[in-house]
């Protein structure tokens, strides 16, 4: 399939960069947040606060399935999706997964006013560091291309994804 799936911690500019991509590309752009909000009638963190953590990533589960025949889509996951393996193989079968990164103090500067984030709600620097260190082997691991986006202008960025 030719796809392109966006992986990568909060705040590391999977949307913006995604939106870019499709754009340039003439494909489609899909946030598998966005599904999920649109599907359950609910923001990301009610459905945290009110079904738990295990609830939202079993919907996330769900949205990969529904898109195993999309194809010409530019698709931005949210920052949790490839911890089960489940997800990263029906990924890795929609195209390549392309890891955009940055260090904790960027993406704390990011996202430090943005609501919705319910995983790092309080002493949010404290709680990015904490599951960045979990997350970085993983994301590592998976990516099949990874960019670091700390000093990079957004189009610089695509211009990166596009030429590889
Ligand atoms: C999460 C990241 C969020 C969203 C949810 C959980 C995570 O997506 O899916 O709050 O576990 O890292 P973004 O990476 O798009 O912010």
């Amino acid at each position: 399939m030719n796809n392109v799936v966006l992986i990568g911690f909060m705040g590391t500019g999977k949307s913006t960069v995604g939106k870019k991509i499709a754009e340039r590309l003439g494909f489609s752009y899909i946030d598998t947040d966005e599904v999920i909000e649109k599907t359950e009638k609910k923001k990301i963190s009610e459905i945290f606060n009110e079904y738990g953590e295990k609830y939202f990533r079993d919907l996330e589960t769900e949205v990969i399935k529904t898109l195993q025949d999309y194809d010409h889509f530019i698709i931005a996951t949210g920052g949790g999706m490839v911890l089960r393996d489940e997800n990263v193989k029906m990924l890795k079968a929609l195209g390549p997964l392309v890891l955009l990164y940055t260090n904790p103090d960027v993406i704390f500067e990011r996202i430090k006013s943005v609501q919705n984030r319910p995983l790092i709600e309080e002493d949010k620097l404290d709680k990015i560091k904490e599951i960045l260190k979990q997350r970085d082997p993983i994301y590592s691991k998976v990516a099949d291309f990874k960019v670091d986006t700390s000093l990079l202008a957004i189009d610089e960025v695509v211009d990166i994804i596009l030429k590889e």
